[in-house]
C-alpha cells in the first residue's frame, strides 16, 4: 500500500508492499522514424503504440507525467461540474464541523478522473490518502493491517474495489458503518472476536464497473457519485491546460483538433498532447499546428471522431457479420479476438455514448452513424434494434 502525502501532509511513509492497483508498466511512447524499420517490425510496434494512443488504460508514461499535470483542488479540476458543487459544499460542510468527510464511491469507464479526484478531496480536507487496490486486499490481514494505520480524518482510497473478496468486504462493513473491527481468533467453539475502534476516516472507492458493486457496500457511501464523459470544450480546457505545463506552444485550432479526438477522456487527451508534441519536435515545428496535429493523429489512425482501429473494426464486424446487431458482446469479442471486458469496459462505453453503438435487451446494434461513418449506407432490411422498435435499454 501506498501513503501519498498531500498538501496536508502529516508523514511521510511508504510501505514496501505495492497495492496502489497502477497499471503495469508499458512501454513508453516514442516516434519512430518509419523509413528505418523493417517493415514487419514497423507494422508491430505502430499496432502496439495505436493500441495504446487510445486506450483508458493508464500507462507507465501517462503515470510519469501525471504527476506534473494532476489538478491539485477543485477549483484546478476541469470537468465534471455538477460533481464538484457538490464536493465543494460538502468538503466545506465536513471541514467546518471538523469531521471526515463521508464515505464516496465514484464509478465511470477509466481515465475520466476517479484517481485524481480522491487526491483532490484528500488535499481539499488536508488530510493523507492511503491508495490500495480491491485485488491487493484478499485476505483479514490485508484489511486488519490497512485499517490498523489509519489516523482520524484519514482518506482511505481503494480502487476497483469491485474487486475486493468477499471477506474482504466483510470486514469492512463494520469498519465504514460504525468505525471499528472485528478481530477473530481460535477456531470452532475456541472462536473468539475481540471489536477494536478506529479512528473516523474516509473511505473513497473507485469502479468501472457499478453493477458488480452489491448492494450492501454501496449503501454504505454516502456518496455514490458517477463520473461523465468530458465535453469537447472541457477538454479543450484541459489540452490548452496540459501543452502549457509542458511548455508546448500550440494553436487553439490544434488544441480543438486534439480535443476532439480525445474520446471524451482527459487521460487521453494529455496523452494526444505528448504524441503530437513528440510529432512536432521530429518535424522540427516550433508551434504546434492544426496541420501538425492532424498528421500526427492520422498516422496513429485516430480518426476525427477517436476511433481507432480496434472502435472500427468493432464497428465493422457487427455491420458486416452480423448484419448491424443485435449481437451479444461475448460474441463480437470473440470474432474481434479481444477479451469481452475489455470491449465492455474500454471501447464500447465510448461508442455508445458518442452514438455509434446501442445496447438493447438482446444485444448490441450498429446505428445508422456507424453505417455512415464507415462510410457504407444502413441497408433497409438490418437487423438493428431501431428497426425492429425494441425498447433501448438506456443504462
Ligand atoms: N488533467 C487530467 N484531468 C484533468 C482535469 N479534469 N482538470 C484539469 N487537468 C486535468
Amino acid at each position: 500500500m501506498t501513503i501519498v502525502p498531500t498538501n496536508g501532509e502529516k508523514k511521510d511513509r511508504k510501505d514496501s508492499k505495492d497495492g496502489s492497483g497502477q497499471s503495469k508498466a508499458q512501454q513508453p511512447e516514442k516516434l519512430e522514424k518509419p523509413e528505418k524499420q523493417p517493415a514487419a517490425e514497423r507494422d508491430l510496434k505502430a499496432k502496439a503504440n495505436r493500441t495504446q494512443v487510445l486506450s483508458a488504460k493508464e500507462t507507465a508514461a501517462d503515470l510519469k507525467s501525471d504527476a506534473t499535470l494532476r489538478p491539485q483542488t477543485l477549483e484546478e479540476y476541469i470537468g465534471q461540474s455538477r460533481l464538484k458543487t457538490m464536493l465543494t459544499m460538502s468538503i466545506g460542510a465536513a471541514k467546518s464541523r471538523d469531521e471526515a468527510l463521508d464515505h464516496v464511491l465514484f464509478y465511470g469507464p477509466p481515465g475520466l478522473g476517479k484517481t485524481t479526484l480522491a487526491r483532490v478531496i484528500a488535499n481539499e480536507m488536508g488530510a493523507r490518502i492511503h491508495m490500495t487496490s480491491g485485488p491487493s486486499l484478499e485476505r483479514p490481514r490485508d484489511i486488519i493491517g490497512l485499517v490498523h494505520q489509519l489516523e482520524a480524518g484519514d482518506v482511505l482510497f481503494i480502487d476497483e474495489i469491485h474487486r475486493l473478496s468477499r471477506v474482504a468486504e466483510e470486514l469492512l462493513y463494520p469498519a465504514i458503518e460504525d468505525f471499528v473491527i472485528d478481530l477473530t481468533s481460535g477456531k470452532g467453539h475456541a472462536t473468539r472476536t475481540m471489536r477494536l475502534p478506529l479512528p473516523k476516516f474516509t473511505l473513497i472507492g473507485a469502479t468501472t464497473k457499478a453493477g458488480m458493486i452489491s448492494n450492501a457496500l454501496r449503501d454504505r457511501f454516502g456518496f455514490v457519485l458517477r463520473l461523465e464523459f468530458y465535453s469537447k470544450e472541457e477538454l479543450s480546457l484541459i489540452v490548452a491546460r496540459t501543452a502549457k505545463l509542458l511548455n508546448v506552444p500550440m494553436t487553439q485550432e490544434a488544441v480543438v483538433a486534439i480535443a476532439g479526438r480525445a474520446r471524451g477522456t482527459p487521460r487521453i487527451a494529455n496523452r494526444l498532447v505528448r504524441l503530437v508534441r513528440d510529432y512536432g519536435h521530429f518535424q522540427g515545428a516550433e508551434t504546434v499546428t492544426e496541420d501538425i496535429a492532424v498528421a500526427a493523429l492520422d498516422s496513429y489512425q485516430v480518426d476525427a471522431f477517436g476511433l481507432d482501429a480496434t472502435d472500427r473494426r468493432m464497428l465493422e464486424i457487427l455491420i458486416e457479420h452480423y448484419q448491424g446487431g443485435p449481437v451479444g458482446i461475448e460474441t463480437i469479442a470473440a470474432t474481434l479476438g479481444e477479451d469481452s471486458d475489455t470491449l465492455e469496459d474500454v471501447y464500447e462505453p465510448f461508442l455508445i455514448q458518442a452514438g455509434f453503438i446501442q445496447r438493447t435487451p438482446r444485444g448490441r446494434c450498429a446505428t445508422p452513424q456507424a453505417y455512415t461513418h464507415l462510410g457504407r449506407t444502413p441497408m433497409n432490411n438490418h437487423l438493428g434494434a431501431g428497426q425492429l422498435g425494441i425498447e433501448f435499454n438506456k443504462e
